[in-house]
């Protein structure tokens, strides 16, 4: 059995007379401690997919699977311990409070878990160590971004889920950024779902599924990823 199982999952959205196929039968596998990066063009349903693999929407038809258990039949309050035990999400916006510091705001997440990492350690990890202190409107969108990924590793999720990581930086720092998940993802083992529409980031998977239409393209291995440094756009 793969770590993630998704099979023929479907969600549709019904708006007023017209319903919406956001996600039209998809089925693949993910395995543990996977880099995967999902990839489509606007609307495809990529969103939509990973809310559904996050607890965060419910499918309409089909099995979604995480390490044996069966997510899609979950009872209102296992998924939210599931989103609270099991997930880490980051967001192309970051959504920090903006009133805690960025310790204060990775603390906030652990609180909420049964076995967080101690959050100044994870911020040293990605590189903030020395920002401990600041307010999210004292920081640049890559550092802001950062603490966001610390918020979303501190919690010491099965799954690290983003959404657009980079949507919202500059090539530089989208870059970097980039790196810090891939770099996550092989110091620590810990399987990650990268969501773009950029497909030139496929290159850095080890696993990519291409989105089209609420449907699965596509999905390829990748033997040799290439580290994020080098990838162009
Ligand atoms: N809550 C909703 N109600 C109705 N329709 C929705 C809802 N959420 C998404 N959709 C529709 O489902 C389709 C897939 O949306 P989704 O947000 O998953 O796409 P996406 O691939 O993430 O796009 P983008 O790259 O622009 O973020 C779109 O046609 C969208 O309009
Ligand atoms: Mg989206």
């Amino acid at each position: 059995m793969a770590f993630v199982e998704f099979r023929d999952v479907r969600k549709i959205y019904q708006m007023g007379e017209i319903k919406v196929a956001a996600v039209d039968g998809m089925s693949f596998d993910i395995e543990q401690g996977e880099l995967v990066v999902v990839v489509g063009p606007s609307g495809s349903g990529k969103t939509t997919l990973l809310n559904m693999l996050g607890g965060m929407d419910s499918c309409t038809s089909g099995i979604i699977r995480l390490d044996g258990r069966v997510v899609s039949e979950f009872s209102p309050k296992e998924l939210t311990d599931y989103r609270r035990y099991d997930i880490g999400f980051v967001f192309q916006f970051y959504n920090l409070v903006q009133n805690l510091t960025a310790l204060e705001n990775v603390e906030l997440a652990a609180q909420i878990c049964r076995d967080p990492l101690p959050a100044a350690e994870v911020l040293e990890q990605v590189g903030l160590g020395h920002r401990l202190n600041n307010f999210p409107a004292q920081l640049s969108g890559g550092e802001q971004q950062r603490v966001a990924i610390a918020r979303a590793l501190a919690k010491n999720p099965k799954l690290l889920l983003c959404d657009e990581p980079t949507g919202a930086l500059d090539y530089k720092t989208g870059k970097a950024i980039l790196k810090l998940l891939q770099d996550t993802c092989n110091r620590t083992g810990r399987t990650v779902v990268l969501i773009t529409h950029n497909s030139a980031f496929t290159a850095i998977a080890d696993r990519v599924i291409h989105i089209k239409e609420g449907k699965v393209e596509a999905m390829e291995m990748n033997a040799r990823p290439v580290p994020a440094e080098t990838v162009e756009w």
